[in-house]
């Protein structure tokens, strides 16, 4: 048998490849767009994580698995080659292949891919326009589900969406909703709390973001979240003090990120950031409220430990829901 083999992938046989040759063209004539369209167990999920991930990427890929499907993960630059951003670079650097011919390749393989791409942190215009989540999606043939971009993170939205029903029985409406900062070391993006003020603004919540000056989101961000809150009844309001903020919250979701500053001056925004090390949430502060955060949290950096133990901590079921929410999304990609 291995003999025949060898034989095979050498070659050595005009007759050999005469036959694998017409069968791989049948396989690619027939049976691959007939797969597409069958049950889960056939199918194929790509997931691309530029950055890390703990949540994202265990509970697609259990998803994936409890639907059935094949999935697979890939960490660019690490077993697979580096890729290349730039049109037009040549490529004499460490970048092996172009996004553009990996997508192109990836597209061929799976039915649908997951990426994961952050903020530059460099380019503001680019950022907020998720230039390379866009970038992904032009080369790409097959859809493409954001695990977080550069602006946004819609898997955890829809999971929180789902977190907030379930704890609030429905009766979400009108309840207080504080997006509230916290102290990070790192300038992070702002791709959670923007989906939060969003999602919560759209299920109808009264929503306050508590940040410290210089932390303001962005205002278009704000303004459509605003929007929705109109359609609602609700009006949106922003604080600079975060005791005044959490007074008679129903939920306080705390989320570090950074100044747009640091688009401009890195060192500035850094030390604008650390003056305010104080902004973290304690116990007196969420009193009855329910405490979220996306995971992961820095203890006694972002919030106070005895937060995470408080009754009212359902950043658990939160990550939980992670896992139903990716469910839902790829059984919504593959329907
Ligand atoms: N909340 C979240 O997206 O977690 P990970 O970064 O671990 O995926």
């Amino acid at each position: 048998m291995s003999a025949k083999l060898n034989h095979l992938a050498a070659w050595h046989h005009e007759s050999d490849r005469i036959w694998t040759q017409q069968i791989a063209a049948s396989l690619k004539h027939y049976a691959a767009p007939a797969l597409r369209t069958q049950p889960k167990q056939f199918r194929s999920v790509g997931l691309i994580f530029f950055n890390p991930s703990l949540r994202t990427r265990t509970s697609m890929e259990v998803a994936a698995a409890r639907l059935g499907a094949h999935v697979t993960t890939i960490v660019p630059g690490s077993g697979v080659w580096g890729f290349e951003w730039n049109e037009g670079q040549v490529m004499d650097g460490k970048a092996a292949e172009h996004v553009h011919e990996a997508f192109g390749v990836l597209s061929r393989y799976y039915d649908t891919l997951g990426v994961r791409v952050f903020a530059s942190g460099t380019d503001y215009a680019k950022d907020r326009e998720d230039a390379l989540l866009h970038q992904v999606i032009r080369a790409s043939t097959v859809p493409v589900i954001s695990l977080e971009s550069a602006f946004y993170h819609p898997c955890q939205a829809l999971a929180d969406a789902a977190t907030l029903h379930q704890h609030f029985d429905k009766d979400v409406v009108g309840k207080k909703f504080v997006l509230a900062w916290g102290y990070h070391p790192k300038a992070l993006p702002m791709a959670v709390p923007n989906s939060a003020l969003l999602m919560a603004s759209r299920l109808g919540m009264q929503v306050t973001v508590a940040r410290p000056n210089g932390f303001e989101l962005d205002p278009e961000v704000i303004s459509t979240a605003a929007g929705y809150a109109k359609q609602h009844g609700q009006e949106l309001t922003e604080s600079d003090n975060l005791d005044e903020a959490c007074k008679d919250a129903d939920v306080i979701y705390v989320k570090a990120w950074g100044g747009r500053l640091r688009y401009q001056n890195h060192r500035a925004e850094q030390e604008l950031r650390d003056r305010h090390k104080d902004w973290r949430l304690g116990v007196q502060q969420l009193g009855h409220a329910a405490f979220m955060h996306c995971l992961p949290v820095r203890r006694g950096v972002v919030v106070d430990e005895d937060v995470l133990y408080a009754p009212g901590a359902i950043h658990l079921l939160q990550a939980e829901f992670r896992l139903y929410a990716q469910m839902a999304i790829l059984e919504r990609a593959w329907t």
